[in-house]
């Protein structure tokens, strides 16, 4: 079997890739090891950029994005029962979509039927070969049976713990590394949403975040040691965990219920570099990893799958090389930029197991920078709705 473009993995980065190439008449093939049903079932945030909503809607699929995504204009940061909120339209002019992942998914998906897009779901032992040469190809098996793909390029839309980096020669890999002694303890409710914006709460007994799907859907979080097991936490522990860390004026307005998921994830950010080998090209949480404090994981994917379906369109329409050539310096340009936004929001917002009076000082000191300083909330509401392309 042949195809042009073959892409490895159908979360959001293989499947955004595949409709954009495909709307511009790029063939491609999504090797997907789960199901389709398990893709849907990821429950991830869904803090959309502008960049990332202007390209869903460019992809044909940000309709019910439009109808059913909410526009927030701010968030709130709180410390000492203080609430600073971040004006992004007075500060820098742009606002977000909150519209959960697991939907942007569903309507890649729905809208990759729609085109015909080829997938095939349940896919063992991918293997890429021959990606310094001329002619790569990608070996894999289904119900016992080896199967090829003859392909121009491969992209490596399979996440961090994918194929695709490491078919990359560790000689070739710059990796960097920095894993948070911390992770965040993750519940979803039918419950009303405790505010119309994102809260993002700083305090001594650990960082909180109050979030929302849509307005009888909350996501909320806590920060939890590493050591702690989601077993160790009941509904009951948890909320009350959350009212405390909230000011207290909001806690009592906190509306809970049963929890309908509940996860710890562990924080990390992690690069690896070049994004290219050969005829490889990597994307998303394949290359690169952001601790979700800042909400960019998805934004990032996105935007490497912006410079690499323009480089492929480019190369494919006009034979114009040149994306595919800079695509791996481009995205790693704003790829490093989210990673400093994320890591510096990070460092803020937490409690660190090493952290002394100084470093908290520091941390209120650039809370109350951003609660006074109208440089401060700019450069902080253009990096969270999200730097040009
Ligand atoms: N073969 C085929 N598919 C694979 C393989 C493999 N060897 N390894 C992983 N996959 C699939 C996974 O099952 C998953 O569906 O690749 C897909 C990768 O999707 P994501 O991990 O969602 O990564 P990405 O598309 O880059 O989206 C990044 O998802 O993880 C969140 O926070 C992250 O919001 C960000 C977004
Ligand atoms: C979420 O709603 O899951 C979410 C929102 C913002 C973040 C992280 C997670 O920064």
């Amino acid at each position: 079997m042949r195809t042009q473009v073959a892409i490895i993995g159908a979360g959001p980065a293989g499947l955004l890739l595949s409709q954009l190439l495909n709307r511009a008449g790029v063939a491609t093939m999504v090797l997907e090891r789960q199901s389709r049903a398990h893709v849907l079932s990821r429950i991830r945030a869904g803090v959309l950029e502008q960049g990332t909503v202007d390209l869903l809607n460019r992809a044909g699929v940000g309709a019910r994005m439009a109808r059913e995504g909410q526009h927030h204009s701010g968030c709130y940061l709180t410390h000492d029962q203080q609430m600073i909120r971040i004006d992004f339209a007075q500060a820098c002019g742009a606002e977000v979509m909150v519209y959960g992942q697991t939907e942007v998914t569903r309507d890649l998906y729905r809208a990759q039927d729609a085109i015909g897009a080829q997938h095939v779901h349940g896919v063992k032992n991918v293997v890429l070969h021959d990606l310094a040469g001329k002619t790569p190809y990608v070996t894999y098996d289904l119900d016992g049976v080896t199967h090829r793909i003859d392909c121009d390029f491969i992209a490596g839309c399979d996440g961090f713990h994918g194929v695709s980096r490491k078919s990359i020669p560790e000689s070739v890999r710059r990796e960097y590394e920095k894993v948070y002694p911390f992770g965040w303890l993750g519940v979803l409710s039918e419950t009303p949403p405790l505010h119309e914006e994102l809260i993002y709460a700083n305090h001594p007994r650990g960082f909180a975040l109050a979030s929302m799907r849509n307005p009888m859907l909350s996501r909320y979080y806590i920060q939890v040691p590493l050591s702690d097991r989601v077993e160790d936490w009941s509904d009951a522990a948890f909320w009350d965990e959350l009212k405390l860390r909230l000011p207290s004026d909001l806690a009592r307005d906190l509306v809970t219920g049963p929890s309908i998921e509940k996860s710890i994830a562990p924080l990390r950010s992690f690069v690896s570099e070049p994004m290219r080998f050969g005829g490889l090209f990597l994307c998303g949480d394949a290359a690169h990893i952001v601790p979700p404090t800042g909400a960019k994981g998805l934004n990032l994917a996105a935007s490497d799958v912006h410079y690499l379906s323009e480089g492929l369109i480019a190369h494919y329409t006009t034979r114009d090389s040149s994306g595919l050539e800079t695509y791996s310096e481009k995205a790693l340009a704003r790829i490093w930029q989210a990673m400093r936004f994320s890591w510096s929001v990070t460092t803020m917002m937490h409690r660190f197991p090493e952290h002394g009076a100084y470093d908290q000082q520091m941390q209120r000191v650039e809370l109350m920078q951003l609660s006074a300083n109208p440089a401060a909330q700019r450069l902080f509401a253009e990096n969270y709705t999200g730097l040009p392309y």
